[in-house]
C-alpha cells in the first residue's frame, strides 16, 4: 500500500492516534485541543519529530485508558499547526483538519496507538440538489444563530461562512458549531457525500428550530409568572405600609382571635379546615374588599353554632309527668304518648324514631306542651314557624354568592339555641307552600330523617351539620295538606278540642293564676264566681282551644284592674256572672239545647267540625209541588 496526497500533503500508510474525548475532528477546519493523557503526549512528540500528521479518533466513551476497541473506525488526520507546552506536561495545540480516514488495522498499541489508515474523501456531486440543501442548511443555520440559543455560533462565523465556496468546509464548520451530540457529530463524519451531510444536519437545524420555538414560549410564560408573582408581592407589602399608616394593625389581633376561637369551637375536623382556609383568605384579603363582612359573617356563623355544645339530659319519668301536668290540664292521651315516647328514649339512648307531630285546632295547647317536653328534659326549646313559608333557600339557606345570605331556619334555630341537643318546635308545618323557588318539604324531610340528619346540609354553610341530637317535634292544625313524603316520617298525635267542662278548668286553674301573674294581680284581690267563669266559656267563646277564653279573661282582668286602680277605697272585687256581661257585652253566642218534647216535622241535628259542635234543630216545610223527586246533591 501507499501512501496518499491530498491537497499537496503527503499522507503516511502508517499514524499515529490521538484519542479526543468529547470532541469530534472534521476536516478543513482548525480546532484548539489540550494533548494530557501519556500515550497522547508520545504519539504528539513521535509526530511532531515527523511530518507533525496525526490521526484524531474520537472515543465511544469518556475513560483515559482505552483500547482499540474503544475508537470509533473513522477519523480525521489532522496537521498540527501551533503546539503551546503548559507546564504541566501537556499541550495546548491547533489542528488543521485534512481528510477523513478510516482505519484498516492497528499496528501497535503501546507506547502509543499507530494505525495503517485509508483516507476517503467526501463526495462532490456539486449539483442542483447539493447546491439547494447547502442554501437551506445556511438559512436555517443563519436564523437559529439569530435566535441566540447558541451562544457559540459568532456572528463572525456566519460571515465567514457566507465567504466560503467549499462545501465540505461549510459541512463541518456548522456541524461543530451546533453543539451535536457526539455520536450525532460522528455520524455526519462517517457519511458518504456531502449531500449525505447536508440532509442529516438539515434534520437537526430544523428539531433545533422546533426547540427553541418551545423554549421561547416556556421563557415567555415564565417571565408571565414571575411577572405576576413580583407584582403580587410589590402590592401587598404596600398595601401593608398602607395599612399600617391608617393603624388597621390591630386587626391581626383580630385575626389571631377568630383563629384561638377556631379552634375552640369543637368543629368536626373538615369544618374546621374550611374555616382556617376561609380565615387565611380572609387574612389576605385587603380590608376595604366588600367581601371581607361577608367573609366575617360567615366565619362568627361558623364558629359561633354548637358543633359540640349540648345540655346534659336528664330523663325522670316521674319528673317529666309531673311538669306536665304542673303546666297542662287534662290532655291525658297526650301526655301518656309523650311520656312513653321519653321512656324509650331512655332506653336506647338516642332515639332515631319517628318525630312526634301534634295536630289539633288551634290554642290547644300544641306549642305550649312542646315547651314543657323541653322543661321535662332539661333541654333548651326552640320554635321555628314555618307557616307560609313557600322557599326552600328558606330552610336550607341562601348560597353565600347571594349578597344578605345567611343560613336557613334550622341552622338559625340550633344556633339560637346555643346547644345540639334542643327541643325543637317546628310550627305549623301544614302550612308550608311550594313554587318554583323549590319545595321546602324536601328540605325539611332531609333535616328530619333520622338516617341522614347527621350531615344536613346548608347551602349558607357549605358543610355538614348533625341535626342528630337535635328533638324535633312538629305541630299542625290539619293533616290534610301536610305533603304525603313528610306526613310518612311523622307520628301523629291528635288534639281533640276541648269540651265546656275541661274549659272550666283550665280556665280556673292554669288560665287565670297566669294572668294573675301577668297582671301583677293577687289571688285575694280578685275573685271569679265559677258560674261567672262558665258564662264566659258558654256565651262568650267559640272555639276548640282556649286561646280566645284566655283573651276574654283578660280582657275581663284589665277591666276590672282599672277599676281597682281608680278606686281608693276599692281593694277586691269578685266578678259574677253579672259583671261578665257588663264587661264583655251581651253574649255572643247562644246555647242550643235539643228541643225537651218531640214535635212533628222537627228533627234535631249534631253538627260537627275540628272547632267544636252544635245541636241544632231540623224542621219539614210542607210545600205544594210538581211530583218529582230532584236530588241537589
Ligand atoms: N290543657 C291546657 N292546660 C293549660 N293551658 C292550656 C291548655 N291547652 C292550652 N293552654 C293554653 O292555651 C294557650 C294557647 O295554646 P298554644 O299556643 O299552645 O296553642 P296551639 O295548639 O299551639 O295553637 P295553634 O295551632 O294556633 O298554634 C297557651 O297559653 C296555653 O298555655
Ligand atoms: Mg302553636
Amino acid at each position: 500500500m501507499s501512501d496518499y496526497k491530498i491537497n499537496n500533503i503527503l499522507i503516511p500508510e502508517a499514524l499515529p492516534i490521538i484519542a479526543l474525548k468529547n470532541t469530534v475532528l472534521f476536516p478543513k477546519i482548525v480546532a484548539p485541543l489540550i494533548v494530557q493523557r501519556p500515550k497522547s503526549v508520545a504519539a504528539l512528540d513521535h509526530a511532531l519529530s515527523r511530518d507533525k500528521l496525526v490521526l484524531f479518533m474520537t472515543q465511544r466513551n469518556i475513560e483515559d485508558n482505552i483500547s482499540k476497541k474503544d475508537l470509533y473506525d473513522v477519523g480525521t488526520v489532522g496537521r498540527i499547526v501551533s503546539v503551546f507546552k503548559l507546564p504541566d506536561g501537556s499541550s495546548k495545540i491547533d489542528v488543521e483538519g485534512i481528510t477523513r480516514a478510516r482505519v484498516e488495522s492497528f499496528t501497535q498499541e503501546s507506547p502509543f496507538f499507530t494505525a495503517k489508515a485509508r483516507p476517503f474523501p467526501i463526495i462532490l456531486r456539486n449539483n442542483l440538489e447539493e447546491k439547494a440543501f447547502l442554501r437551506q442548511a445556511i438559512d436555517q443555520f443563519k436564523t437559529i444563530s439569530e435566535a441566540r440559543s447558541f451562544p457559540t455560533i459568532l456572528p463572525e462565523i456566519i460571515y465567514m461562512m457566507m465567504q466560503l465556496k467549499d462545501t465540505e468546509q461549510i459541512l463541518s464548520l456548522m456541524t461543530v458549531n451546533l453543539n451535536l451530540e457526539i455520536e450525532s457529530q460522528q455520524k455526519i463524519l462517517e457519511l458518504e457525500s456531502a449531500l449525505d451531510g447536508l440532509r442529516e444536519l438539515n434534520v437537526f437545524i430544523v428539531r433545533e428550530k422546533q426547540i427553541i420555538e418551545a423554549e421561547k414560549n416556556v421563557a415567555k410564560e415564565t417571565k408571565k409568572q414571575i411577572g405576576k408573582m413580583q407584582k403580587e408581592l410589590f402590592l401587598r407589602e404596600q398595601l401593608k405600609s398602607i395599612e399600617k399608616e391608617l393603624g388597621m394593625e390591630e386587626e391581626k389581633g383580630e385575626f389571631d382571635v377568630l383563629k384561638s376561637k377556631i379552634a375552640s369551637a369543637g368543629m368536626p375536623k373538615a369544618v374546621e379546615s374550611k374555616a382556617l382556609k376561609e380565615l387565611s383568605r380572609l387574612g389576605k384579603m385587603p380590608s376595604f374588599n366588600p367581601e371581607v363582612s361577608y367573609l366575617r359573617t360567615y366565619l362568627d356563623w361558623l364558629i359561633d353554632l354548637p358543633w359540640a355544645k349540648k345540655t346534659k339530659e336528664k330523663i325522670d319519668l316521674k319528673e317529666a309527668e309531673k311538669i306536665l301536668d304542673q303546666d297542662h290540664y287534662g290532655l291525658n292521651k297526650v301526655k301518656e304518648r309523650i311520656i312513653e315516647y321519653l321512656a324509650v328514649q331512655k332506653q336506647v339512648g338516642k332515639l332515631k324514631g319517628p318525630i312526634l307531630c301534634l295536630v289539633g285546632p288551634p290554642g290547644t295547647g300544641k306549642t305550649s306542651i312542646g315547651q314543657s317536653i323541653a322543661k321535662a328534659l332539661g333541654r333548651k326549646f326552640v320554635r321555628v314557624s314555618l307557616g307560609g313559608l313557600r322557599d326552600e333557600a328558606e330552610i336550607r339557606g341562601h348560597r353565600r354568592t347571594y349578597v344578605g345570605a345567611l343560613p336557613g331556619r334550622i341552622v338559625q334555630g340550633v344556633h339560637s339555641a346555643g346547644v345540639k341537643n334542643p327541643v325543637f318546635m317546628l310550627d305549623e308545618i301544614d302550612k308550608i307552600g311550594m313554587d318554583f323557588r323549590g319545595d321546602p318539604s324536601a328540605a325539611l324531610l332531609e333535616a328530619l330523617d333520622p338516617q341522614q340528619n347527621n350531615a344536613f346540609s346548608d347551602h349558607y354553610l357549605e358543610v355538614p351539620f348533625d341535626l342528630s341530637d337535635v328533638l324535633f317535634i312538629t305541630t299542625a292544625n290539619v293533616l290534610d295538606t301536610i305533603p304525603p313524603a313528610l306526613r310518612d316520617r311523622l307520628e301523629i298525635i291528635e288534639f281533640p278540642g276541648y269540651s265546656e267542662d275541661e274549659k272550666f278548668h283550665i280556665a280556673k286553674n292554669f288560665l287565670l293564676p297566669k294572668l294573675y301573674r301577668d297582671h301583677g294581680l293577687k289571688k285575694k284581690s280578685l275573685a271569679f264566681e265559677d258560674s261567672a267563669l262558665v258564662d264566659i266559656v258558654r256565651k262568650h267563646t267559640r272555639e276548640a282551644g282556649v286561646r280566645d277564653l284566655e283573651r276574654q279573661l283578660a280582657s275581663v282582668i284589665r277591666k276590672v284592674t282599672k277599676k281597682l286602680v281608680e278606686s281608693p277605697t276599692n281593694k277586691t272585687a269578685t266578678v259574677t256572672e253579672d259583671t261578665v256581661h257588663k264587661y264583655l257585652g251581651p253574649a255572643k253566642y247562644s246555647h242550643q239545647m235539643a228541643e225537651t218534647k218531640d214535635e212533628i216535622g222537627v228533627v234535631t241535628g249534631l253538627g260537627w267540625t275540628p272547632v267544636g259542635g252544635e245541636v241544632f234543630a231540623i224542621e219539614v216545610v210542607k210545600i205544594p209541588g210538581r211530583g218529582k223527586l230532584i236530588l241537589t246533591g
